[in-house]
């Protein structure tokens, strides 16, 4: 069915505090945030979906006896809604590639680290153990690869000598919040597209790291 509403659809899937379904929100884009879904109940996220009007469900996995069963479930939900794009943001679930191809070119998320370096978890740990200079993040198009997907944008930030993983994921989380909206505004404006498993950016095929937004973004 066409969306006959202007405004895209996004919908946002959350795991627990988000703080990145905050900064879409804050950032007004002209967007239509219309539904938040999330795995686990009585988390944050869905207080922010609730306090801005945006309607919102917990799917629990727990009900599920396979990830395919709760993805389907997810899937089913997220159909009904019809949207143009999908925001994994903070969503800690791992997701069958029966999703991933039902949503495929219209499904981001945000990672922790400078990919394709630290896929998966304790990102901020294993780049401070590296003896890496920057950490930072990245938004990608979601594949059936986890973390693997094509890069859109990232942004880095420096590791300094005394940082913890808790001080380096503070710094890097105030730099997903710009990042994720500019990406999403990108994508909504189509200055962004997917195109056979690359990602263009104003018709220039993008490097794997996707398109270094640091200094755009610490201007603003
Ligand atoms: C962020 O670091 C995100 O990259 C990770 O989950 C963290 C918290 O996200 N995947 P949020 O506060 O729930 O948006």
């Amino acid at each position: 069915m066409p969306n006959l509403n202007s405004k895209a659809k996004i919908a946002v899937l959350i795991s627990g505090s988000g703080s990145n379904l905050k900064a879409l929100i804050d950032a007004k884009l002209d967007v239509e945030i219309g539904l938040v879904l999330s795995n686990k109940p009585n988390v944050k996220g869905l207080d922010r979906a609730k306090e801005n009007n945006i309607p919102c469900s917990v799917i629990s996995h727990k009900d599920f006896n396979s990830r395919e069963s709760f993805d389907q479930a997810l899937a089913a939900r997220l159909l009904c809604f019809e949207p143009d794009l999908v925001v994994l943001a903070g969503f800690m679930r791992i997701l069958t590639p029966e999703f991933v191809t039902k949503f495929l070119g219209r499904l981001v998320n945000i990672h922790p680290s400078l990919l394709p370096k630290y896929r998966g978890l304790h990102t901020h740990q294993r780049a401070i153990d590296a003896g890496d200079k920057f950490g930072g993040a990245t938004i990608h198009y979601v594949t059936a690869e986890l973390d693997g997907g094509p890069a859109i944008v990232q942004a880095k930030v420096p590791i300094t000598e005394n940082d913890s993983t808790e001080t380096l994921a503070k710094r890097v989380l105030s730099v997903e919040h710009k990042l994720y909206p500019l990406a999403v505004k990108w994508i909504i404006e189509k200055r962004v597209c997917f195109k056979n498993d690359e990602v263009l950016l104003d018709g220039k095929l993008l490097p794997q790291q996707g398109y270094d937004v640091t200094d755009k973004l610490s201007k603003n």
